[in-house]
């Protein structure tokens, strides 16, 4: 499947009816929290986790964004799975923000809910050693490594929680697929021009050995300057890895153009063509290397 619009309402489906979604729905509260259960890790689990760690980690250098770089220093969380409530001391002095945990993959309207009160879902399980490379719904290691140390970033923190009352707002808006759009092409697999250089902050590339190469590296991806308007025509692909990253300048930039109430931008994206992610338009321009746009214009 190349194209994720159905997604949400999907993992909707599956996830209120707990058909075919890994993860044990069974014993959570309603709203989807759950406990986080350390004592049912494995040595095996914990073996995977202090694997997958010092894999990322010595990959971050000159890829992830400085705020990451230092909130992952801060954390420490090498050597052993992280428990909740010990990160949830310093996360709350930091940005007022809470991990809670959960089976997995939720319903919009409860994914929602929590980030409007500043909670952010982590998926209790890990994967399986055999799954060492590859895992197709998101895991505790996805959603911590990749997620939590964004959550010490201040503007990140605040963009989060505007994004999940945003999203409150957007099923009877019709929004919800432009919505999963931008969360796509910022929180998952955003860029930032950092330093002069281009840099990760999303979750999914962060989370991904080959997709943190691929991003800042290869040569094959589309990089274009962030315009709200443009991600949220922009579909996206979910089996491979993204061929379109959109580059925004700060943080600050990103929460200053997503502050506006976006019922009239709905409106106006249903008027205006969906894009491929190979698509790139006359005259947009490639961000570099340097996290500079150049001139060229883009083929
Ligand atoms: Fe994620």
């Amino acid at each position: 499947m190349n194209d994720n619009d159905d997604f949400s309402s999907i993992v909707k489906a599956r996830s209120r009816h707990d058909h075919g979604l890994r993860g044990d729905y069974s014993s959570m509260r309603a709203d989807y929290t759950v406990e986080q259960r350390y004592e049912r890790y494995s040595d095996a689990h914990q073996d995977v986790w202090r694997r997958l760690v010092a894999r990322q980690n010595a990959l971050l250098p000159g890829r992830a964004c400085d705020s990451f770089i230092e909130a992952v220093r801060r954390l420490d969380f090498a050597a052993a799975i992280p428990r909740f409530d010990t990160v949830n001391a310093s996360l709350q002095a930091a940005t007022r923000w809470q991990l809670v945990p959960v089976p997995g993959l939720l319903p919009d309207d409860v994914f929602f809910a929590h980030l409007a009160a500043r909670r952010f879902p982590v998926t209790v399980w890990i994967r399986e050693p055999e799954e060492f490379d590859y895992i197709a719904e998101p895991d505790l290691f996805h959603d911590f490594f990749g997620h939590v140390p964004m959550l010490f970033d201040p503007v990140i923190a605040d963009y989060l929680q505007a994004y999940g009352q945003g999203g409150l707002k957007a099923a009877s808006l019709g929004g919800l697929k432009y919505l999963a759009r931008l969360y796509w092409y910022t929180i998952e697999f955003g860029l930032i021009a950092e330093n002069g250089a281009l840099r990760a902050y999303g979750a999914g590339i962060l989370s991904s050995p080959a997709e943190i190469r691929h991003a800042i590296e290869s040569p094959d991806p589309h990089r274009l300057g962030f315009d709200l308007v443009r991600v949220m025509q922009t579909r996206y692909l979910i089996d491979d890895f993204q061929h379109t990253y959109f580059v925004i300048d700060s943080f600050d930039q990103l929460f200053r153009e997503t502050a506006p109430d976006f019922s009239l931008l709905y409106r106006a994206l249903a008027r205006l063509p969906e894009l491929d992610p190979d698509d790139v338009e006359a005259g947009e321009a490639e961000v570099g290397a340097d996290g500079l746009s150049d001139r060229t214009p883009a083929g």
